[in-house]
């Protein structure tokens, strides 16, 4: 049968590969303990670097019990780690020895950097220690940040049950438009953005005790902004106690910045890992990791595996065709387990990947960068490492920002790698090769602050009344020129005054939780009298492309069905229609599915609009409605986006107006197959090319009215490009009837 011959291919297949690998991991032990004869010697030799950085991931702290193979293998068998209780568990962690010596210092200094592997307790342990330790006493906060919204709600989970409370009580999380506190919470998970957020309210952060900026070392924008701030207003609450916690990285450069505060280091446990590099440079990563994973289940011992992919998307399609290919080696290979983790995975899912993997099983996680160092997950044993991640890039001259999939750092490369040594001795399988690691990987991830637009924080950071950004504090400064351009367009956008001022409005845009640009067309709706359907066009964007689903086996149906719902004007339309007649069917679950609708993003999206609608009334805006007027409803968008437009050219290309840069409608937009003259697009994303994901098509002359004192009328001349041919049929009759 076709299938046993496929059953065949892929284990033969797995054999070869093996012994390839052997091969290499022959050179590494050989390196290991001494290169013997001058034969094994020379092979060695191209190995060198390998050998370099895998000195490091030697083990630092005997683990009780471990060196007896029958215990070590049981700690590599995450099916067995369920006997454990979660008190003894937590007694196993390397902080733990650690727990007086911690509380000691952090009583003697007032600003404590911490220091430690990732997977040794930090960011579970330490806020329950504290609170063992009094400083929880008067209803005193300890608050931990995380660069991760799922990081936050998963470490939040954990504690709860290691304290035996309800999650949302005693210990709680918050994140962007969810907030799951209550009065009684002490022990508070949030993300940087959130703890940046709490500054407009509560200057000192005067409910807390101690904060701690966790994950320090992945130098998120809002964590580098914390830095400063946090800084500052240590210096005039000498009560507050000041924790800098971050993987083995940088921590001279944070003890440096805070004046020198001393480093807690907890000594690590890692065992040996070897990394295995490609010998020549994969073409497809995601079937050579999809394939990696299959040979790894059916060649190699015990032990879970951990695969890095950049998004979603990539994990979806990673999934379906593990799912496919396992289904077809049927009861030929063990039970494989596979779970994705990514930000926007519902949290219940999220929880699978922490459960053992079946007796005699295996479980494959695949997972974003989430899983670097945020997530610690037990009894992976090997990680496969394609050797990308998804990076917002931005150019300071022409104010593009986009998102793109980008390789790795070395430090990167090297966390990773460092994930499979948790529990035993572990294999990294780097999907590169040893030369491009050694010549074409930086050394380190450049901090976001230095590639990304300033818009929401030069806002927030004007609004706590800190009008010098030039002489702010920052750890690495950004770009003169990105500060410059986020003042400038706050100033087009009426943010700031001509002296660089706050405004009223600019107040008002800052207590929404979003870009400068959706909060100024939240409010600009209130002038167009539709800011009901903008505030649920807002929530749609804001659970960008999870909303519509897109089976394999069912691509034409579901396809059919996402084109039903296309509406003139352009995606944003599209995106109110789905959320309305999703209203009028009174949130039904079967409607989306019937609908290829995904139900759970519609839930979030409808959280998100939840909350946007109170802080209309917090910022006195009447939620008024106008669902036809679509004009109305793109004028709105267009006061905030304005400076996303581009024009048609020549060619039927589309080029910015004011940089002239080349972009292109992405496919699954509404407005593909028109060709509009002028088109406002919400973001872009580079794959192949630069394309704009969600766009609408608006009048030039409409740019006048909303952002005169940005475009002038020259550059929005029409010029002698006609408009191209449209496709004829019902959406060109809308068309008229809305214009
Ligand atoms: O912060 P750090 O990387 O030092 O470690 P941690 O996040 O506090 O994780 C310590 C241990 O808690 C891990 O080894 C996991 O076993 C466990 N943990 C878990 O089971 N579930 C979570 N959501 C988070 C941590
Ligand atoms: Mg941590």
């Amino acid at each position: 049968k076709p299938e046993d011959k496929y059953v065949e291919d892929e284990l033969e297949r797995g054999n070869y590969e093996q012994k390839r690998w052997e091969e290499d991991h022959l050179h590494a032990a050989t390196l290991k303990f001494g290169a013997k004869d001058a034969k094994t010697k020379n092979k060695v030799k191209e190995y060198d670097v390998i050998m370099d950085e895998e000195i490091e991931f030697v083990q630092t702290l005997k683990m009780p019990g471990v060196g007896k193979n029958k215990e070590k293998d049981e700690m590599m068998d995450s099916s067995k780690l369920k006997k454990m209780s979660l008190e003894e568990t937590r007694k196993l962690l390397p902080i733990y020895p650690f727990k007086q010596d911690l509380i000691d210092a952090i009583a003697e200094h007032q600003v404590l950097i911490i220091e430690g592997e990732t997977g040794s307790g930090k960011t579970t342990q330490i806020p329950q220690y504290l609170h063992d330790a009094g400083y929880t006493k008067n209803g005193m906060k300890i608050g931990c940040t995380q660069p991760r919204r799922v990081a936050a709600m998963s470490v939040a989970a954990r504690v709860s049950q290691e304290m035996g409370w309800k999650l949302g009580n005693e210990v709680g999380y918050s994140i962007r438009f969810e907030d799951c506190t209550s009065e009684r919470t002490i022990l508070k998970y949030m993300t940087d953005g959130m703890l940046l957020r709490e500054f407009l309210s509560e200057p000192d952060l005067g409910g807390y005790s101690i904060l701690i900026i966790d994950e320090a070392h992945e130098r998120t924008l809002h964590t580098d902004v914390l830095f400063g701030l946090v800084k500052d207003i240590a210096r005039f609450r000498p009560d507050l106690k000041l924790l800098i916690s971050s993987a083995t990285l940088d921590a001279q450069k944070f003890s440096e910045f805070f004046d020198d505060a001393p480093i807690f280091r907890i000594p690590g446990r890692r065992f040996p890992v070897h990394v295995y590099y490609t010998k020549a440079p994969e073409a497809d990563y995601i079937d050579a990791a999809v394939v990696s994973v299959l040979q790894i289940h059916v060649t190699q011992p015990i032990g879970d595996i951990l695969v890095f992919l950049t998004g979603q998307e990539e994990i979806e399609t990673a999934q379906e065709m593990l799912l496919e290919r396992t289904r077809k080696l049927g009861s030929k290979i063990k039970e494989l387990v596979i779970l994705p983790i990514y930000s926007t995975l519902p949290s219940d899912q999220q929880a699978k990947i922490f459960e053992p993997a079946p007796p005699g099983g295996r479980k494959v996680i695949l997972a974003t960068n989430i899983a670097e160092t945020s997530l610690t997950i037990d009894g992976i044993i090997y990680v496969i490492d394609p050797g990308f991640c998804k990076q917002k890039s931005y150019n300071a001259k022409t104010g593009m920002e986009s998102l793109q999939v980008t390789p790795i750092s070395k430090a990167s490369a090297n966390q990773r790698a460092g994930r499979a040594g948790r529990v035993a001795a572990g294999k990294c399988f780097r999907l590169y090769t040893a030369w491009a690691y050694k010549n074409e990987l930086e050394e380190n991830t450049i901090p976001e602050i230095q590639r990304t637009n300033l818009g929401n924080v030069v806002l927030l950071l004007k609004s706590l009344g800190i009008n010098d950004l030039i002489n702010f504090d920052f750890m690495d400064p950004p770009p003169h020129e990105t500060l410059v351009l986020a003042l400038e367009q706050l100033y087009a956008l009426g943010a700031l005054n001509h002296r660089g001022e706050l405004t009223k409005l600019g107040r008002r845009m800052a207590e929404y939780p979003v870009d400068p640009m959706m909060s100024k067309m939240i409010i600009a709706a209130e002038q167009y009298k539709c800011s009901k359907e903008i505030i649920t066009i807002a929530a749609m964007l804001s659970v960008n492309n999870a909303i519509f689903y897109r089976p394999k086996d069912k691509i034409v149906h579901a396809d059919t069905a996402r084109q039903n719902f296309f509406r003139p004007g352009g995606d944003h339309l599209t995106l109110l229609n789905v959320y309305t007649q999703w209203e009028e069917t009174d949130y039904s679950t079967q409607w989306c599915y019937e609908n290829f609708i995904q139900h759970r993003s519609m839930k979030r999206a409808r959280d998100v609009r939840d909350q946007l609608e109170s802080l209309l009334e917090r910022t006195e805006i009447e939620v008024t409605s106008d669902v036809g007027n679509t004009v109305a409803i793109r004028k709105a968008i267009t006061s905030g986006y304005f400076y996303h437009t581009v024009r048609l050219s020549k060619g039927g290309q589309y080029k910015t107006v004011k940089h002239q840069q080349t972009v292109m409608i992405h496919p699954n937009s509404s407005l593909f197959e028109e060709h509009p003259r002028w088109i406002i697009y919400f973001e872009l994303v580079f794959t192949t090319k630069e394309f704009m994901r969600q766009v609408i098509e608006i009048e030039n002359s409409w740019l006048m009215e909303v952002a005169p004192h940005y475009y002038k009328a020259r550059e929005l001349d029409d010029g002698a490009i006609k408009k191209m041919p449209k496709r004829i049929g019902k959406s060109k009759n809308d068309l008229t009837r809305t214009y």
